[in-house]
């Protein structure tokens, strides 16, 4: 399962990178603003900044809700980087701009999937990544993980290459479920990455072996 982390935030993307397990970065426009990154001209160097960084693709959203709108920014997007991987929203133009895309070899990241049926008109529409939103489900009180494997099963059904990038992960505990499940990629935050580091028998354990380690030599 490959490791996208979910921020903007260049110094949290590199400590990521830096852990040799990463393998991408999502933004969202939230995140961006998050970082305080505004007006078009920061948002395209930002862009840039995090392709520096990080080996594999980076997910950049559009703006637009229309169409023309969406070819418009996406192409400008895929035009920086051949790591850029467009983001558009799951809704009826933005269907039909993944299709343009996906004709023309730009990457795709269909987000704000909550649904099954979201997620297979992605994958027929021929989207790179399907980004189905885990953790807002959670919070909704549905089962996240079990939209995962739902989508995991019409995939695997008819051979659809899409692949499942498990988003709005929350915690260490999402990515083992999106692991057992077949996910084919998760993002989240660099903590729920980190996060998988810990047990406090690893810390037991190996202060135990310096003790003795130090014990041995007499100190
Ligand atoms: C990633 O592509 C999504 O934009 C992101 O995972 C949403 O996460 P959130 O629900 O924590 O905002």
């Amino acid at each position: 399962m490959k490791f996208f982390i979910d921020t903007a935030n260049l110094a949290q993307i590199k400590e990521a990178q830096d852990l040799g397990v990463l393998d991408g970065v999502t933004t969202n426009p939230s995140l961006m603003a998050k970082e305080g990154i505004s007006g078009e001209e920061n948002v395209i160097n930002h862009y840039k900044a995090i392709c520096e960084i990080v080996d594999g693709d980076v997910s950049a959203e559009v703006i637009s809700t229309d169409y023309e709108g969406m070819i418009k920014e996406g192409e400008a997007l895929a035009a920086l980087d051949s790591k850029i991987v467009v983001k558009v929203p799951m809704i009826k133009d933005g269907v039909k701009a993944i299709k343009y895309f996906s004709k023309k070899g730009i990457k795709t990241n269909c987000t704000l999937v909550f649904s099954a049926g979201q997620a297979l008109l992605a994958a027929k529409a021929g989207a790179t990544y399907v980004s189905p939103f885990i953790g807002r489900l959670d919070d909704i009180s549905v089962d996240g993980l079990g939209l995962i494997e739902e989508i995991r099963e019409i995939y695997d059904n008819y051979g659809f290459e899409t692949q499942i990038l498990a988003a709005s992960v929350r915690h260490s505990a999402h990515i083992l479920g999106c692991a057992k499940i077949g996910a084919d990629v998760m993002t989240g935050p660099l903590s729920a990455i980190t996060a998988l580091l810990k047990h406090p028998l690893t810390d037991s354990g190996l202060a135990q072996f310096l003790a003795d380690h130090a014990k041995a030599a007499g100190k």
